[in-house]
């Protein structure tokens, strides 16, 4: 997508030098730009684990990029084995970076090491590749929804939770995918941003992303969707996803789940944008068995924002005797989950349609 006119993608090989790799700080957005260059693979280890990268696919291919990082610096079994134990131990909830990394395993295992560098930068250029199009694709399917309930002639309104655009993948987005291709063939579409504490990824993120596309768009409280659902104001929600059971249960940013209550108690379709490589086929009860990640509590004591005089500054916002705490993700159960906008068409959430649509896979 482009900034400012300017076509990016969230991570890249630079081009200048052809090895190191560059991505977008997205701990500095909407405040700051910053193409931040990794080098190494600690620095793309601390990259995903301190979110300047995050969004399920984009945490997958930056570990595919860290895996070319290591093996450019030390080819041998043993720094393989070290650098999938490092990147792998980053973030526990996505499934993409299991699966990036498994992906990068098996083609590099194949490999004598002289060979493993230029397999690696080969193997991590194919994820973000596939990443692209599979999100185009998500996006042409998701897409019939919005124009279905356009032809009313009434505009849109869609709710979305976090970000799941396409700074959280390589390009396009999952749920952002169908509103982008909507806005741009004309169809009057207006997003509702919960703003997702405590990082605030649909507030700094989802908004920056919505107003340099130029798609109208509204901040509100994470509190204030329900409410928005009862007064008729939501059309759909559709938000992305960290990982799905094979039985149709869905983890996402902390807060999806009282969404999807409040879209059921109001009729308002509840949609799940997501690429197979987000399926844990080895799950069946998303509740009990989806690794929830815990974060700092700094997260809910704190917020950091632009000051009036325009320094980014953090502020507690908590008495600092309060403990608090902050489970990063929750699970939507398959239940309230009125389908999965995957890259190979419109899927119910369950586990016979998951496994005929993806029978190679599941
Ligand atoms: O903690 P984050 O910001 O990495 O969480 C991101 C989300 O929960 C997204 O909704 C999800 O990864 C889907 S991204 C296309």
């Amino acid at each position: 997508m482009k900034i400012d006119g300017t076509p990016y993608r969230a991570i890249w090989v630079d081009e200048t030098d052809r090895w190191s790799v560059r991505i977008i700080d997205q701990t500095k957005l909407p405040w700051a730009l910053d193409l931040v260059r990794l080098t190494t693979m600690e620095e793309m280890a601390h990259a995903i684990r301190a979110m300047l990268v995050r969004g399920a696919p984009l945490i997958g291919a930056s570990a595919a990029y860290g895996v070319a990082l290591a093996m450019r610096a030390d080819p041998s079994d043993v720094n393989l084995a070290h650098a999938l134990e490092v990147l792998g131990n980053t973030r526990p909830t996505a499934v993409n970076l299991r699966w990036a990394l498994a992906r990068m395993r098996d083609v590099l295992h194949k490999q004598p090491p002289a060979a493993r560098t230029a397999a690696a930068y080969e193997a991590a250029a194919a994820i973000c590749d596939e990443d692209v199009a599979t999100n185009h694709a998500i996006g042409t399917h998701g897409l019939k929804l919005i124009a279905e309930r356009a032809q009313s002639g009434r505009r849109v309104n869609v709710l979305t939770h976090c970000n799941a655009g396409w700074i959280a993948t390589v390009d396009w987005g999952t749920a952002l995918a169908p509103i982008y291709m909507a806005h741009d063939s004309g169809i009057d579409v207006h997003v509702w941003v919960e703003e997702t504490r405590p990082r605030n990824q649909g507030a700094s993120l989802t908004a920056w992303e919505l107003a340099k596309h130029g798609v109208p768009h509204t901040v509100i409280a994470d509190n204030a969707g329900g409410h928005m659902m009862q007064r008729g104001d939501v059309d759909l929600v559709i938000v992305g996803t960290d990982r799905v059971t094979r039985t149709g249960d869905v983890a996402n940013k902390i807060g999806t789940y009282l969404k999807a209550l409040a879209a059921r108690d109001n009729g308002v379709p509840f949609w799940v944008a997501l690429p197979s490589s987000t399926i844990d086929w080895t799950l069946r009860d998303g509740l009990t068995e989806i690794p929830i990640e815990e974060r700092s509590s700094a997260e809910v004591t704190t917020m950091t924002g632009r000051a009036l005089d325009g320094a980014i500054t953090t502020i507690r916002i908590v008495p600092k005797d309060s403990p608090a705490a902050n489970p990063a993700f929750d699970v939507t159960p398959a239940r309230l989950v009125s389908g999965l906008i995957t890259e190979r068409g419109l899927c119910e959430a369950n586990e016979e349609a998951l496994t005929t649509m993806f029978r190679d896979l599941a």
